[in-house]
């Protein structure tokens, strides 16, 4: 049986990815299509939601997948648990492992996470790091598939990120976006860009799927007759806020910055939203925003992804 986990955007292949997005949208149609955790005798029906930082959308969405897909959420409060302080990552995921059927972590570095899945024997979902937020990127595919005709017209779609372009957010548009054959275009302020081997990494999947990547530093250039224009804050989970504000100030999505996108373009950010920093409060709440759709497919995309890496464990 080959366990199969969710730790960074590009651990789907673009088919993966489809099939997901695919499951995704069916099951905004129909909640409770599939039921991979209901009535288990052989396994548990639980699944570990352990959060090591702040949460409100994830919780909450993954909750009522987890629900939803017949079985029942257990919420672990990792300041409680104190995973690698009171007991080593590796000793926590083989108990984990023996206890749910699978596993939803957020906390800071990527490596917890890896080890998690090295050890765990059942799926390890990345629910923010770091360096990724890949069931972000999953529901913002949904949000741009229901908003733009579908999962078959993302190819091809052009989404600008401006912000801070060196952190979680921005590598998985890069890497989800890539995969989805997506032009992504990131623009942040000096000692705020991508990573290059995340840039690199974005650059090999796009070449495969006749997407594109880049990252600029002009925020006019990266929303020019773009599709999509995304932002998320200017201070991460656990970042130093001094002195952003000023060096931020000139990527703020606002209708000037807006103008330059394509007329029909949708605005997306993941929340929570700062009104007069990142975005105004006049786009944020205007027509081109999805973002109260983009936090319901949460729900839907996470779901699909849960029921996805349970039917792979099955079927292999
Ligand atoms: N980049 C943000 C995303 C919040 C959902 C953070 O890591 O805090």
């Amino acid at each position: 049986m080959t366990v199969r986990h969710f730790l960074a955007d590009d651990d789907l292949t673009p088919a993966e990815q489809r099939e997901v997005l695919d499951l995704a949208m069916a099951l905004r149609a129909d909640r409770l299509a599939r039921r991979p955790l209901d009535g288990r005798r052989d396994a548990p029906g639980a699944v570990a939601f352990i959060t090591d930082k702040p949460t409100l959308r994830t919780q909450l969405s993954f909750a009522g997948a987890i629900a939803d897909l017949g079985g029942y959420p257990i919420v672990v409060d990792g300041n409680l648990a104190q995973i690698g302080k009171r007991e080593s990552v590796e000793d926590t995921a083989r108990v984990l492992g023996r206890q749910v059927a699978a596993i939803v972590w957020r906390t800071y570095e990527q490596d917890r996470l890896r080890t998690m899945a090295a050890y765990a024997g059942v799926p390890v979902v990345n629910a923010l790091t770091d360096d990724y937020h890949p069931c972000q990127i999953l529901a913002d595919l949904v949000t741009i598939a229901q908003h733009r005709g579908g999962v078959a017209a993302l190819p091809g779609t052009t989404l600008a990120y401006v912000g801070d372009a060196g952190n979680n957010m921005a590598a998985s548009y890069l890497l989800g976006g890539a995969t989805a054959g997506l032009h992504v275009r990131v623009a942040g302020p000096g000692g705020f860009q991508p990573d290059a081997e995340v840039l690199a990494r974005a650059a090999r999947i796009a070449g495969a799927t006749g997407g594109s990547v880049v990252s600029v530093t002009d925020p006019a250039e990266a929303v020019a007759g773009a599709d999509v224009v995304a932002t998320d804050t200017w201070v991460s989970m656990g970042d130093d806020a001094a002195g952003r504000e000023t060096v931020f100030e000139p990527y703020q999505v606002n209708a000037g910055l807006l103008a330059g996108a394509a007329p029909d373009a949708i605005v997306l950010h993941c929340l929570p939203a700062y009104r007069g920093k990142e975005i105004t409060a006049e786009v944020l709440e205007g027509a081109r925003s999805v973002v109260w759709d983009e936090a319901e497919n949460r729900l839907h995309a996470q779901k699909a992804l849960l029921a996805w890496l349970l039917d792979e464990g099955a079927r292999s």
